[in-house]
């Protein structure tokens, strides 16, 4: 038996030349494959596949390269130099994106339910957290669309940048039930009044001396570590806590629902069984795991062994940086951790994920405990988060390697039963310091929601 063992690496992407000319070979031997198979259109664009893109699109199933192709905008004068009435050519205004918010979160709309059928109490819905790099989104849209049982599912896509073009990318999406969701406090939106940045905030980097005198908004609030709040790093931790609100309290569709919300990123990537995993988790809950009530579909390596781990399964207390990925839970234990609202949202820390781990040590009568893929079934492909600055936040390195670690554990993924093993922490865990960055007049995440 051969074992599987491909290494993907998250940064350098000079590390493993040898990976990289096997990856051109192959591309360069499936391309071949398929011009000698049909006679398709791809002849004119069949230049050697010298990039990453290149690479990464012989990849892809061509009736999903609609996916990853956006259209060519015009500019937005029309001929005669007046700016078009018709939204979808111009830059729009603060107040006409926030109509266009306000028409979508009302109307609610179910795309493709006259396909798929209405959604069920135990349908899984999935969450996707959307900010603006897109071409991110467009991959992990791609790796949707290839997994198993996608149809079955309800994909909410949730926005904090109000987009044309990821409107209209979202709106193509034609093998799954979607939702459009707008946060409708974004930075976008509110960019000189809260929970944007406004004039009298304080700058971030002034000592409290320095903002008494000033007297500046939050003058009386610096973070723990004396900085002043910064609205971009601030709104993601809002905008999470506002849309798991939205799904579990607000919308229609969910208004009878008791099966899995899975939390996904706009610069994820998911294995094609990641639902039938999700199902085996679930029912691996059931029958061996009753303190387990969060999943958990990946966490970080740097190397994966499918043909070890494909079927393991962690049982592990939740641990933020290990586990914030591909999460999925049900609405009773939502409604443990909404009863907890206070201390997500005065804990001092801008991340949703150390709040949560907050949430789960300090108020949760029964800690998170969550069951954890050792073969991950979600990717991070992001090169670029939202808070790190990078060269090239628009790179595709990762997606090439994750595209082929899946290929290689092709035959290792949809295993007939799942492994549990268990660990037990000795350590006891230590309340941790908030990373800051929360610090405000505003230590409430009231604003956000209306059910709270
Ligand atoms: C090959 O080309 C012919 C004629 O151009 C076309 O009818 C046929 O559909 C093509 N086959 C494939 C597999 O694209
Ligand atoms: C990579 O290839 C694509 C299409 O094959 C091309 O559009 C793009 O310009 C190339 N990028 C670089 C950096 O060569
Ligand atoms: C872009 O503008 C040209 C004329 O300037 C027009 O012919 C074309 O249809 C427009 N394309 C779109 C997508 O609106
Ligand atoms: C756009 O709308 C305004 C007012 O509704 C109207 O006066 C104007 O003529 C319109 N412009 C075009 C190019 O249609
Ligand atoms: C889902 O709804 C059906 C009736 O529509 C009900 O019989 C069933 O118990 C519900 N399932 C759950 C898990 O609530
Ligand atoms: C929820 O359940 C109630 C009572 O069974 C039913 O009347 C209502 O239509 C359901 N709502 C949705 C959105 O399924
Ligand atoms: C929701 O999750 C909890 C914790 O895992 C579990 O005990 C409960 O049975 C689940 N509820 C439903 C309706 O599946």
């Amino acid at each position: 038996m051969r074992v599987v063992r491909v290494r993907v690496t998250v940064v350098g992407r000079r590390r493993f030349p040898c990976l990289r000319t096997l990856l051109l070979l192959a591309a360069l031997f499936f391309l071949c494959l398929q011009l000698h198979v049909s006679n398709l259109t791809s002849l004119q664009t069949t230049s050697e596949p010298t990039n990453d893109s290149a690479v990464i699109l012989s990849m892809v199933p061509q009736i999903l390269h609609k996916f990853l192709t956006s259209k060519p905008r015009n500019a937005t004068k029309l001929l005669n130099g007046t700016l078009s009435n018709n939204t979808e050519l111009r830059g729009l205004s603060i107040p006409e994106i926030l109509r266009s918010i306000q028409k979508y979160n009302g109307a609610q709309t179910i795309n493709n339910e006259d396909i798929f059928g209405p959604v069920q109490n135990d349908t899984i819905i999935i969450v996707i957290q959307v900010h603006t790099r897109i071409v991110y989104l467009r991959h992990l849209i791609v790796s949707l669309a290839q997994a198993k049982d996608i149809e079955t599912t309800l994909i909410v896509f949730s926005h904090d940048f109000y987009d044309t073009e990821a409107n209209e990318l979202v709106q193509s999406v034609d093998f799954a039930r979607t939702l459009q969701i707008f946060y409708p406090y974004s930075i976008q939106t509110h960019p000189d009044s809260f929970p944007g940045q406004s004039n009298g905030d304080c700058p971030r980097d002034i000592n409290y001396q320095q903002a008494q005198i000033l007297r500046c908004t939050n003058a009386d609030h610096p973070d723990l570590y004396g900085h002043y709040r910064e609205a971009k790093f601030t709104q993601t931790k809002h905008h999470w806590w506002w849309k798991a609100n939205r799904v579990f309290g607000e919308l229609e569709v969910t208004r009878n629902h008791t099966g899995l919300v899975l939390f996904l990123e706009e610069d994820h990537y998911v294995a094609s069984d990641f639902i039938y995993i999700l199902r085996q988790m679930q029912a691996a809950c059931s029958l061996a795991c009753p303190q387990c009530n969060i999943l958990s579909l990946g966490t970080y390596l740097k190397t994966y062994n499918y043909y070890g781990d494909s079927k393991k399964a962690e049982v592990t207390p939740w641990i933020s940086s290990k586990h914030n990925m591909g999460m999925a839970f049900n609405r009773s234990v939502w409604t443990e951790m909404v009863s907890c609202a206070r201390h997500f949202c005065s804990y001092d820390d801008y991340n949703w994920d150390w709040s949560l781990q907050q949430v789960s040590q300090q108020c949760l009568k029964s800690k998170l405990t969550a069951m954890v893929m050792r073969g991950p079934r979600v990717f991070h492909i992001g090169e670029c988060g939202v808070h790190h600055k990078k060269d090239n936040c628009e790179s595709t390195a990762v997606i090439s390697k994750v595209q082929r670690v899946l290929a290689n554990a092709a035959k290792h993924l949809y295993p007939s039963h799942l492994t549990l093993t268990y660990t037990t922490i000795t350590k006891k865990t230590k309340v941790r310091k908030g990373n800051g960055g929360w610090g405000d007049t505003t230590l409430t995440c009231d604003f956000v929601n209306t059910q709270v």
